[in-house]
């Protein structure tokens, strides 16, 4: 950081740099330097370095932020950390926001915002390189950007500042100048002169701000120059890039001619030819290939059927052989139940007949202590009762073995119903014999079966032949 130098403006009423007191520092200005953003411009003014996106008009997001009746404008001045000679804290500062709501403000006159309900406008500003009066060379660049993003507007803004140094009004300070000198005073204006952005800093006499205001109609002049020349590169003189990519489109013609002819010329020989018939030698093979390996998938998918069928064979006789089981699980539970109910019932006709052995003996006892005592009587009562109750049982028991007969006796039924039936087809083959026996008789007729006596075998056959 070089230090204060002891004049700023030399003996010969030049600056420190060269220039007159209304002379502005070189600029270069180049359009759509972005093509991700819909309009954009690259400004270097002396050493400052900046670099402007522009995006828009698109919906405003956040919504709040829309406004019915026109679009959002909204301006980000940010430093680079590398613009500074000392580093630059990157994110927000009061100095930048500063910078981006009166750059904002200096391009609300012209922008026709009314055109774009609930719609933004973003201006997007990188300063690359500071070395004094960036923020007049953002709303330059922005303003190249805006028209380059196809914004409407009234009219281009340009922007310079003026200030004092060594007690003289000069236009456009420099980094020594800015730093050392008495004032600083940015403007913007309009095509029309309005002015859109005025600040101050340091101390000036009205006679100064005149002066200094003239100065800076005449820098911006200049500046306003500048930009109409970079927005004229991209708009009218289309016929250039035309030309340029008429230039592209015929060599790559020339160059889809010279491939053509190169394949025609080895289209002919007996190269290609031997390359032509080892293609088709190939696609023979691959045929035979292909054939070989469909009989291959036909015998696996034959073999995948038989395996079905054989697994379905399997699962139906495992089937049946369960049900057969079932059933006979069923028959033993069936005998078994019988024969229970069988064990019973001889069980409860012994116990009748023990009952009855009892109750004879009890009748017994109790006639004889009847007359004894009376308490025996009730005791005999009781034991009637039991008997009544034993007698009840044993009838029971009577109906059952009765049933058990009776299902015996059907049993023997069925069974002779079985001998019978087997019977029938015995005596049914018998007269099946008769009848068939009258019915060869009746055939023969006058013409009777002469049976050979040296055939012991032939029955029947032997017929006379006519
Ligand atoms: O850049 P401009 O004149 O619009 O704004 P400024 O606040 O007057 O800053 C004057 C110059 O101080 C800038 O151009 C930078 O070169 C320098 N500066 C710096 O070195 N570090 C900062 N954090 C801010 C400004």
């Amino acid at each position: 950081m070089s230090g204060k130098p002891e004049k700023l403006i030399t003996d010969d009423g030049l600056r420190l740099d060269g220039r007159r007191m209304d002379e502005i520092r070189p600029m270069k200005i180049e359009v759509g330097v972005l093509s991700r953003a819909d309009g954009s411009c690259y400004l270097e003014w002396g050493r400052n370095k900046i670099l402007v996106g522009v995006y828009g008009p698109r919906e405003a997001h956040p919504r709040r932020m829309q406004r019915p009746d026109s679009a959002v404008i909204r301006y980000r001045y940010n430093m680079a950390a590398f613009s500074v000679e000392d580093r630059a804290r990157p994110g927000h500062s009061r100095r930048s926001i500063e910078i981006s709501k009166v750059s904002r403000d200096a391009f609300e006159p012209v922008i026709m915002s009314e055109l774009y309900p609930k719609a933004a406008i973003d201006i997007f500003v990188e300063v690359l390189q500071a070395d004094a009066g960036t923020r007049t060379a953002a709303i330059n660049a922005s303003s190249v950007a805006l028209a380059d993003a196809g914004i409407p507007m009234k009219g281009l803004v340009t922007s310079c500042a003026f200030g004092k140094v060594d007690g003289q009004v000069v236009l456009d300070l420099s980094k020594d100048e800015d730093n050392y000198g008495d004032a600083d005073f940015p403007v913007a204006l309009t095509q029309d002169g309005e002015i859109t952005l005025v600040q101050m800093d340091g101390h000036l006499t009205q006679d100064e701000i005149k002066k200094g205001l003239e100065l800076v109609k005449k820098g911006c002049s200049q500046i306003f120059a500048l930009q109409q020349a970079a927005l004229r590169t991209k708009f009218e003189f289309p016929e250039a890039e035309e030309a340029e990519e008429l230039e592209e489109e015929e060599a790559v013609e020339a160059a889809e001619a010279e491939i053509s002819e190169v394949a025609a010329k080895y289209a002919g020989t007996t190269e290609v030819e031997e390359a032509a018939e080892a293609d088709e030698v190939i696609s023979e093979s691959e045929e035979e290939e292909s054939e070989e390996s469909e009989e291959e998938a036909e015998a696996e998918e034959e073999s995948e059927e038989e395996a079905e069928e054989s697994e379905e064979e399997s699962e139906e006789e495992t089937e049946e052989s369960e049900e057969e089981s079932e059933e006979e699980a069923e028959a033993e539970e069936e005998f078994e139940e019988e024969a229970e109910a069988e064990e019973e019932s001889e069980e409860e006709v012994e116990a009748e007949e023990e009952s009855e052995e009892e109750t004879e003996e009890s009748e017994e006892e109790a006639e004889e202590e009847a007359e004894a005592e009376e308490e025996s009587e009730e005791e005999s009562e009781e034991e009637a009762e039991a008997e009544e109750e034993s007698e009840e049982e044993s009838e029971e028991e009577e109906f059952e073995a009765e049933t058990e007969e009776e299902t015996e006796e059907e049993l023997e039924a069925e069974g002779e119903v079985e001998e019978e039936e087997d019977e029938i087809p015995a005596e049914e083959l018998e007269e099946d014999a008769e009848e068939e026996a009258e019915e060869e008789e009746k055939s023969e007729g006058p013409w009777k079966v002469v049976k050979d006596p040296l055939d012991p075998e032939a029955g029947n056959g032997g017929e006379n032949d006519e």
